[in-house]
């Protein structure tokens, strides 16, 4: 089977690109970061404290994430009921970065993810693929932008949906997850020692896209 790890701090355009990618190589797509958002809106919606582990730990095992790959596009099924849009809010990807500190929830996570990558030839985004996960991934790469790049495409991206945000309320946000996810204990984001960073601070979609595409066919003998 081949895979592909694809980690980076948020908004470096990681899951636009991966699920690009993916179509183009006729790979599955796991967006793992959605698999931690969902428990993190399962935990909000349980209305139990999401900083304590013990408590997001007691409702793991009520928890069934799944994948499905429907009209051309991914869908994430929180105990059968799809949770696509709803794990995109805001909120749940802070409640993500929380509960994504927590070892028990990163043990069971980590089961299902290489469980998906042994059946079926994927590629996988994330902060800790190419360096927990999948340490023997056929491709690693880490996808980084600058702060105010990625700030920049955010503020865009809320103010097209109508969104009030400013943009040093965003720019604020993303530093506070990068820091989060820099600094934890159990798997930080770091870039693999064999992983091939790409910076896409002077990219467009379609220049980081050429350049991932090409990266992964040399890489994979595709
Ligand atoms: O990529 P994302 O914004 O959807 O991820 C949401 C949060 O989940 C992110 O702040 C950190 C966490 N996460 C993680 O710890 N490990 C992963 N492999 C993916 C996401």
């Amino acid at each position: 089977m081949i895979s592909v790890a694809i980690d980076g701090p948020s908004g470096a355009g990681k899951s636009t690109l991966a699920k690009q990618l993916a179509v183009e190589l006729g790979f599955i797509y796991v967006d793992t970061g959605a698999m931690y958002r969902s428990i993190g809106l399962y935990g909000m919606r349980k209305e139990i404290d999401i900083k304590d582990p013990v408590q997001v730990e007691g409702v793991l095992s009520e928890i069934n994430i799944s994948l499905a790959f429907q009209e051309g596009t991914q869908h994430i099924y929180l105990n059968n009921e799809d949770v696509s849009e709803k794990v995109r809010a805001e909120q749940a990807g802070m409640a993500a970065s929380v509960v994504a500190q927590q070892p028990a929830v990163r043990q069971f996570l980590l089961e299902l993810q290489r469980d998906m990558a042994e059946k079926n030839n994927i590629l996988m985004d994330g902060r800790d693929i190419g360096t927990v996960v999948l340490p023997n991934a056929t491709v690693k790469i880490y996808l980084t932008a600058s702060v105010e790049a990625r700030a920049n495409r955010r503020y865009k991206e809320l103010q097209e949906k109508g969104n009030p945000e400013t943009f040093e309320k965003v720019k604020k946000d993303i530093e506070e997850r990068d820091w989060q996810d820099m600094n934890r204990e159990i798997s930080p984001l770091k870039k693999a020692a064999d992983a091939v960073e790409v910076d896409t601070s002077a990219l467009n979609l379609q220049q980081s896209f050429d350049v991932l595409l090409d990266l992964i066919r040399q890489k994979a003998n595709l």
